[in-house]
């Protein structure tokens, strides 16, 4: 199994591959927070890229609204995109609209270009993400969400973890340059999880989260396998296999 990393959705086009599993990846926090969502109950997470989506559509549907931008919940919204608001009294058997800065546009723009399957990563489902990748016998592209077109270390540093696994358990390689720099770093700085949350405190999100006051989400971000599900998009959908 190859495993490629294309570093923003930016340059999606370039790194577009046909038959490949796109898994899109951001890890602070978008992508963390809908696998929690769905580990947690949640029947459906249904991403869209703009506000004003979200707003008529979770009207619409009479389901709960789920929105972010730059960091900050909207006021329309009744739940921002902290993953410690996603507890299974208030999401389990819910539908939940939801919309963000990066991530859900990230998964749209895959979606945009015909990718056939899109799952949702994070490092909390890192290895049965990759077990079940395996299983389908298909190549990976890791899509990193970013910032605003920008790379984001947390994001691309997961290609780099998933890549790691991958030759360890001698299932799949770093297939291109992306995924062997970050795999890595991922050796180099990031395999034990005290030093893991050193190095990402470097990060640019780091920063944002900081100066917004979320950056108790941090540690819970970057633990590995906690929620091992696998959330794939079905339709216009995300559930939880
Ligand atoms: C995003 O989609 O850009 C984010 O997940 C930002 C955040 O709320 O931390």
């Amino acid at each position: 199994m190859n495993i490629y990393l294309c570093p923003s959705p930016e340059l999606y086009s370039l790194y577009h591959r046909p038959n490949t599993i796109v898994i899109i990846v951001d890890i602070f926090r978008a992508s963390t927070t809908m696998v929690t969502a769905l580990g947690n109950g949640a029947r459906s997470v249904i991403p869209v890229s703009t506000t004003e989506e979200a707003e008529t559509l979770g009207r619409t549907l009479g389901c709960h609204i789920a929105a972010e931008r730059n960091v900050q919940r909207c006021p329309f919204a009744q739940l921002g995109n902290d993953p410690a608001e996603y507890t299974e009294e208030l999401v389990s058997g819910k539908d939940i609209v939801f919309t963000t800065t990066n991530g859900t546009r990230a998964l749209n723009i895959a979606k945009e270009h015909g990718v056939e399957e899109i799952l949702v990563g994070a490092f909390i489902n890192l290895r049965s993400t990759l077990h079940y990748c395996h299983q389908q016998g298909k190549d990976i592209l890791v899509l990193a969400a970013g910032w605003k077109g920008q790379m984001a270390l947390e994001d691309t540093l997961y290609a780099g973890a998933l890549a790691a696994f991958a030759e360890k358990e001698q299932i799949g390689r770093a297939a291109d340059d992306g995924s062997r720099i970050h795999r890595d770093l991922w050796r180099a700085y990031a395999e034990e999880y005290t030093q893991r949350i050193d190095y990402i405190q470097q990060s640019e999100h780091y920063a944002r989260l900081v100066h917004a006051g979320f950056e108790s989400a941090v540690p819970y971000c970057m633990s590995l396998d906690t929620i091992p599900i696998i959330a794939r998009l079905e339709g216009d959908r995300l559930r939880a296999l």
